[in-house]
Formats: structure tokens, sequence, C-alpha cells
């Protein structure tokens, strides 16, 4: 029970590498709450509930920010505390640079980026208050080396482990650590919607010649919301099979 009595909040929870934190964090004590904007989020903290987890489920756009800033006031008076944050919400709108509009440009920023700072924004000062918190944000691993067709993607996941570093630097004093883990090829409905003939041989470009599934990712996310991780912050965890090195 590495998050025995823990309040999480995970964003895009619903599915995907968020859904496997989630079920993780409860397995692993925690109490869960997931935002995401679809309402497969629902069966999600129901299934955790059914395995005698706790979850519970708000249908919330990490874009807006006053709906964001009320959740977290809400989730507070309720569980007393928040001492997790999980920035996991992400989305890609893939295209070269030269056919990318503003506005799959625009979109990507609002949210891998400026949904980073609505939440983050909003949750620290519960944290600061309690003397503890653990900010954990999904990068990438083509942060680290770029990726041809996403320009936009590639800079919100830069950017946010630059974000990381400077919040240890701002709130580390408070008990919060702040760190990334940057996922390499993940099985999840974001890599589904690649298009088919860009996948062959991706494994091949991967060291270890396999792709990961969601729980691989769950575990480094685990590790960075531990008490064990109590003197990490500010990095960037990779867990992409040896692709960034
Ligand atoms: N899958 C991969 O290979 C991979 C690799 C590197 C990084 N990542 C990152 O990991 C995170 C999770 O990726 P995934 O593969 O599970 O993606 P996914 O698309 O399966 O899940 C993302 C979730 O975020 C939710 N979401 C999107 N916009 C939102 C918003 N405005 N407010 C609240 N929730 C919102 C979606 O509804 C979805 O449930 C993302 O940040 C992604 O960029 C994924």
């Amino acid at each position: 029970m590495r998050l025995k009595d823990k309040v999480a909040i995970v964003t895009g929870g619903a599915r995907g590498i968020g859904k496997a934190i989630s079920e993780l964090f409860a397995k692993e004590g925690a109490t869960v709450v997931i935002w995401d904007l679809l309402e497969e989020g629902e069966e999600t903290a129901q299934g955790i509930q059914l395995e005698g987890g706790k979850a519970e489920f708000q249908r919330i756009s990490v874009t807006d920010m006053a709906s964001v800033q009320k959740a977290v006031e809400g989730i507070a008076e309720k569980y007393g505390k928040i001492d997790i944050l999980i920035n996991n919400a992400g989305i890609t709108r893939d295209r070269t640079l030269l056919k990318m509009s503003e506005e799959e440009w625009q979109s990507v920023i609002d949210v891998n980026l400026k949904g980073v700072f609505n939440c983050t924004k909003s949750v620290v000062p519960h944290m600061k208050t309690n003397g503890y918190g653990r900010i954990v944000t999904a990068a990438s691993n083509v942060a680290l080396r770029g990726n041809f067709g996403q320009t936009n993607y590639a800079a919100t996941k830069a950017a946010v482990i630059a974000m990381a570093k400077t919040w240890t630097l701002e709130f580390g004093r408070y008990g919060i650590t702040s760190n990334c883990v940057a996922p390499g090829f993940t099985l999840t409905e974001m890599t589904a919607a690649i298009p088919k003939e860009h996948l062959v041989n991706v494994k091949d470009t991967i060291p270890l010649r396999i792709v990961a599934d969601p729980i691989d990712i769950a575990y480094g996310y685990l590790y960075l919301a531990s008490d064990e991780a109590r003197f990490v912050s500010g990095i960037c965890l990779t867990i992409d099979g040896g692709w960034a090195r």
C-alpha cells in the first residue's frame, strides 16, 4: 500500500495511460479522482470501486480554469487535502509544420500546456497548506528528440519538462516534488489513431523491440508519486524501451 490514505487527481484518467495510473494508485490505497471529458471515466471509477478501491469521476476539461478551480476546492473540502496531481490529459493533432493550422497548433497548446498550468496552479495552494505534494506531468520521449509531424505536441511536451524543473525551485521548500514521465510508444487509443503505414517497423526503432502497455508507464508514475521518491524532483523519467538515449 504505497499510497495509503493519499488523495490523488488523475487528469485524462478515463482511458489509456491515465486509466492504468488510476487503477494502480487505487490498488496502492489512494483515493483517486478521475478528471476527463469522456463519460468513460465513470466506468473506470466504477471498475475501481468493484475491485474494492476508492475512486470517483468528475467530468472536467483541464482547459477550463474556472471549472478546474471549482473542482479542486470541492475535492479539498470533501477529502481534507490533495496529495497527488497527475497531469496526464493530453491530445495530438499531428501535421507537418507547413500543413499545420493555427487551430491544430492552439488546441494542443490549450490541453497539453495550459491544462497543466490550470491544474497545477489550482492544486498547489492546497499542497502548500499541507506541507506535502507530488506533481507528476506527462511529457513524452518526443520532447527529447523531436518527431516528424509533431511540432505542436513536441513543443508542449518539452515545455512541461521545464515547468516541472521550475516548480521544483518554487515549491520544493514546501515538501512538494515536481517531476515528469516521458513515455515512449504505448498501446492506447492515442496511438491507435496513427495511420498503420506510419507504424511499420516501429518496434525496430526501439532498442528493447517492444512497445509499452499502459501499466509499464503507470509504474513510473507510482514511484514518483510515492513517499519513496521524496528526494526526487525536477527530473523527467523516460520510459521508452531505450528509444531516446
Ligand atoms: N500513448 C503514447 O504512446 C504516449 C507517448 C508519450 C506520451 N503520452 C502522453 O501520455 C498521456 C496519456 O496518453 P494516452 O496514450 O493514454 O492518450 P489517450 O488519448 O488514450 O488518453 C488521454 C485522455 O485525456 C483525456 N483528455 C483529452 N483532453 C482533455 C481535456 N481537455 N480535459 C480532460 N481530459 C482530457 C481524453 O479524453 C483521454 O481520456 C498524454 O499526455 C500523452 O500525450 C502518450
